[in-house]
């Protein structure tokens, strides 16, 4: 990892109120769409930057060489009130450079490595491993299948949990080949192909664990998602306040944990074919371990 070189930018950003290439605009419309919330939280909703990248240089290499992204949400709305009564622009309100990253290399040379590693803590895998044994369907049921985006060695679902289908897309083989709980795996970088190479209606359930912040083309992404989705399918994207910060896009290190619940439930708006996202704050114990964060939506049965 080469992070500290890329310590500037994010340091700069919080000397200013943001002179990062994430577009102002684009957080100052994160403000807008949630009334409520913004004259109550002005700092946390626009900037969720000054904590984040202190915290991110005294937390360098915890939890497998990732870093501390952003602010925790330690006062402020309670998240499962973040995404409620948005009022949405009417056009995808994100520009180009917020999906830039500051490393734009070749992810295939990021991920040829593999990281046999886990990417948060105990403690939030727990919480995590809890909230799908709550919402998955039964293990053993048959005709269900499930699809875990930028997988890994492992998926974070209950113990012996199984269905017909579970597969893995990910950009290491060799960590997908060592995951237990898939039965099949597909090797591909979704920056350069958004296009899942499943047929329509497959999936009951998608997952995605503290990896949405990579993708660079999540509309496509996400039309993709509601595509294999069966009817009333679910999609679970889970995240925490870590990542491989070079990676992210820049709208995502430059802002904080209630912006990112924002701009994943924009996502599933902006696809369309989805239910009103909605959000839920898993965390196991507030302040002492890894905050986790879940945004979900069920793809609308006519869609
Ligand atoms: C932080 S790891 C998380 C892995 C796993 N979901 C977990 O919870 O341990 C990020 C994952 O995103 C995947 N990923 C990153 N960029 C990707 C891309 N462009 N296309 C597909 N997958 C990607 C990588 O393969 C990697 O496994």
């Amino acid at each position: 990892m080469t992070n500290f070189i890329g310590l500037r930018l994010p340091l700069l950003c919080a000397s200013f109120s943001c002179s990062c290439s994430c577009s102002s605009s684009t957080l100052l419309l994160l403000n807008k769409w949630n009334k409520g919330l913004v004259k109550a939280y002005p700092r946390r909703m626009v900037l969720g930057i000054g904590a984040s990248f202190l915290g991110m240089a005294s937390s360098a290499f915890q939890a497998s060489n990732s870093f501390i992204a952003s602010a925790r949400i330690n006062s402020g709305p309670s998240v499962d009130q973040i995404l409620k009564n948005v009022e949405w622009p009417e056009q995808f309100p994100f520009k180009d450079e917020d999906f830039q990253r500051f490393d734009e290399s070749s992810d295939a040379l990021f991920y040829e490595a593999p990281r046999f590693v886990t990417h948060i803590d105990d403690p939030a895998i727990a919480a995590l491993t809890k909230y799908y044994s709550k919402v998955f369907p039964p293990s053993n049921t048959p005709g269900v299948s499930i699809l875990d985006m930028c997988s890994s060695w492992v998926s974070h679902f209950p113990p012996g949990y199984k269905q017909e289908r579970v597969v893995g897309l990910g950009m290491n083989e060799e960590e997908l080949k060592r995951n237990p709980v898939l039965t099949e795996y597909v090797v591909q970088d979704l920056n350069v192909n958004p296009k899942l190479p499943f047929e329509d209606n497959s999936f009951d359930v998608i997952t995605n664990v503290v990896s949405v912040d990579y993708l660079t083309k999540p509309l496509d992404v996400f039309k993709e998602m509601r595509r294999v989705l069966k009817p009333g399918g679910l999609a679970i994207m889970s995240f925490s306040n870590r990542c491989f910060w070079t990676k992210a896009i820049s709208i995502w290190t430059s802002t904080g944990d209630a912006d990112h619940v924002m701009i994943v439930g924009a996502y599933f708006h902006y696809a369309g074919g989805f239910e009103p996202p909605q959000a839920v704050d898993i965390s196991p114990n507030p302040g002492r371990s890894d905050p986790m964060y879940i945004v979900y939506s069920r793809k609308l049965p006519t869609a």
